[in-house]
This record gives C-alpha cells, structure tokens and sequence, in this order.
C-alpha cells in the first residue's frame, strides 16, 4: 500500500486531522477523521524529515486528493470500461480504473493520464474473481479516501470457447447477432466447455456482487449520492429465456434474493454438464453469458430495493466492436460508454432498479 509517496504498513494506523479542499462538501469532524486514517510510518516518516511544514504539505496533499466524486470502474483497461473511465475523469469525477492484470491496467492508465491529459485516474489492480484483491481495493479506498460515489461493475468474459476465424468465416451481421437468431449457426464455432461457463458465472455475476459487497459501506458514507451501474446486455432480455417457468420466475421480483439466484446458477451448471442445457430450455445463444447477465439484472433490482437511497442500475452499453464480441460489434467504445458513463452521473432524483438500452430505459422484464 502506498501513501503519499511512502511505504507503509497498515498494522498501527495514526489518524490526522485536515481541512477538506475547496471545492468538496461541508464534513463533520468524525467523517473527516475517517477519511484521514494514515498509517503511522507514514506520519513518522514525514515528521521525521521535516517538524513542522512536512506535516502541513501531508495535510494540504491530502485534502486535495479527496475528490467530490470518485468511482471505481472494473475490468478497465480497455474497451467499454477504459472509455467509461475517460469519459468520467473528463467530467472531473476522479477515477480508479482497475484491471486483472497489472501491466495492461497501468498502461491504460499511463495513456489516459498523459496522452489524455487526465492526472485524475489512479491505477488499482483489481481481479474481481479474488476475495482478497477485492478487500483490499476496499481497504486502500477506505484508508485513502474514506468513500467511494460511484461504482461501474463493467468487467466481464464471453463463457465461450470460440473457434474465432471459423466465427469470422460466418460472416454474421449485426442484426442477426443481436437478435440472437444466430444460435444455431454458431453451434459449429462456440464450445461450451463447463470451466469456461463457470469462469463466466463466477466473473460476471459472483464476480459484481463480490466487488458491490466489499465496496457498499464506501457508497453508503458518499457524500455526493452513491451510484452503481452494472454492465448488463441484450442477452439479459427474458424474452430470450425459452424455459417459461423460469422465465416468469425471472419477472418476479418479489421472490428473489442471493440465494435463490445462487441455486438457479447451480442448476445451469448442473444441466450444462449433464449436456442437458437445450432439453431444459436455456438460453442457447451464449448460455453462461445470458444467464449471468439474466442474474445480473434480477441483483440489480434487489440492490436498488434494498438501498433506496442510492441510484442502483443495469445498461446495456449497445453492440460496441470490442474483444468480448470478437470485435464484431458495430458502435465505438465512446458510443457505448454513454449509458454507463449518464448512469453513473444520475441527479438524486434519478431512477433506481431499472434497465436501459444504452441511454433509454427499457422494460425488458
Ligand atoms: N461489447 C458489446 O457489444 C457489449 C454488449 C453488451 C454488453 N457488454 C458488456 O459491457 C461490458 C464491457 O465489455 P467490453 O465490450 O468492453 O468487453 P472487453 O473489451 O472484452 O472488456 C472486458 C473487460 O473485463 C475485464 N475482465 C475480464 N475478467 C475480469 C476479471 N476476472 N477481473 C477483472 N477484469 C476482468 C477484461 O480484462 P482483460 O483485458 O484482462 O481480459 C476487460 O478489461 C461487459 O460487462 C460486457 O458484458 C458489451
């Protein structure tokens, strides 16, 4: 963990007073204590080369570096999440942008801080998939910062193993893709293979709920109305969910929680690898994929129930030509940007616990 340019060790944190910066909201003593938890070699360190003024330079650094806004974005280093963070930091929201791996996040970051000129997006390396990484993403916001506003759970894999110029070769349009008409076609290109659709479940939707849990009682001490937006997409839509008893299921939301989310994604699972997933009507057109984003959608409206007080939504950001769609798609990374990027920014009186198609909002449900 790095704090002001020092190393430190988290075990005897030191707690210092400082004045917020100009432009942040009013705070009371006690959440202005929170949000200045440095540990103690830090202090030591500073004080120890200098008495005086290098504790002021510590207070004055630290001030400046609580943002009004400030969000996490996951899975960023590039396509629909690197545009989200460019887009957010353009409009002064300052940015963690994580990835699971440090090289390509860091780069990511280095070109949007200099070539973009945006010194308000921080690196933070992120694998949603590790309980570990995810507390201490949370504990470097709490320490650093002492709240978070906004949350964008982007980050997401296919669950297919595809054979990629095969699928090239198939030469799909986009209306036939979106449509999900192509599920047949594609049989002789994607493989289902079992790790890949529990990759899949474990990153799209364990994997937002893991960061959402961690990073909740950060949201919950914003002082700007927290956010959280979570990547949803076309395959989400139930009308796509050929089992109709799931599928009214699905559209009520009534009986729903984790659990019971937990045991549908169980029997998928189960029915994958008994090769059963056709017989019991799922989703043929990437399964693990549409499910996930199915389950995603249903998380987001139990969050927004359960948080009234937050703006908790679903997006999809559109068919964007990036990696996960073996750049098939057909919209730029900005275009597909937008949804999240408004979503992210709603008023307080925005809604809560819904979907949109890009920028509008959609009843898919
Ligand atoms: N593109 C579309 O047409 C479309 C349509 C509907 C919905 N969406 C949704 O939009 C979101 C962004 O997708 P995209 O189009 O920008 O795809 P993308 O370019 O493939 O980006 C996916 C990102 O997720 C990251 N990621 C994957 N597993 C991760 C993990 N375990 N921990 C952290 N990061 C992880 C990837 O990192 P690596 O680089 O390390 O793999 C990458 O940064 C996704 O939720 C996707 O489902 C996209």
């Amino acid at each position: 963990m790095r704090h002001l340019g020092l190393r430190a060790s988290a075990s005897s944190p030191c707690r210092v007073r400082v004045r917020p910066c100009a432009s942040a909201p009013p705070l009371s003593p006690s959440r202005l204590q929170q949000r200045v938890t440095f540990p103690a070699t830090a202090v030591r360190a500073t004080r120890a080369s200098s008495p005086h003024h290098r504790l002021d330079a510590v207070r004055h650094n630290d001030a400046e570096a609580i943002p009004e806004r400030l969000a996490v974005v996951t899975g960023a280093n590039k396509g629909v999440g690197l545009e989200v963070c460019r887009q957010l930091a353009l409009q002064g929201v300052t940015v963690i942008l994580t990835a699971r791996d440090e090289k390509r996040g860091k780069d990511a970051t280095e070109t949007l801080r200099h070539e973009s000129q945006l010194p308000n997006i921080i690196f933070h390396q992120l694998d949603i998939r590790d309980d570990d990484g995810v507390t201490s993403l949370a504990w470097y916001i709490k320490n650093r910062y002492g709240k978070l506003d906004i949350l964008v759970n982007n980050a997401a894999v296919s669950g297919i193993v595809a054979d990629e110029e095969g699928l090239k070769a198939l030469n799909i349009d986009a209306e036939t893709w979106t449509s999900g008409r192509a599920a047949n076609l594609l049989k002789e290109v994607f493989q289902n293979a079992n790790d890949e659709a529990l990759n899949c479940l474990n990153t799209n939707y364990y994997g937002c709920k893991r960061v959402t849990e961690a990073l909740l009682p950060l949201l919950k001490l914003s002082t700007s109305g927290a956010r959280i937006v979570n990547a949803s997409s076309l395959a989400s839509e139930l009308k796509r969910m050929p089992n109709e008893k799931l599928r009214n299921d699905l559209s009520n939301i009534d009986v729903w929680d984790e659990d019971r989310i937990e045991a549908v994604l169980n029997t998928f699972l189960e029915d994958l690898k008994s090769g059963r997933l056709e017989e019991a009507g799922w989703p043929m057109m990437l399964p693990a994929y549409s499910v996930s984003k199915m389950v995603i959608n249903l998380y987001t409206r139990i969050m927004a129930r359960r948080y009234p007080e937050m703006r908790i939504n679903c997006v999809r950001p559109g068919f964007v030509k990036t990696d996960i769609n073996w750049n098939l798609g057909v919209l730029t990374p900005e275009q597909g940007a937008r949804g999240p990027v408004m979503l992210a920014l709603l008023p307080d009186d925005g809604p809560t616990g819904c979907y949109f198609d890009q920028t509008e909002m959609v009843n898919v449900w």
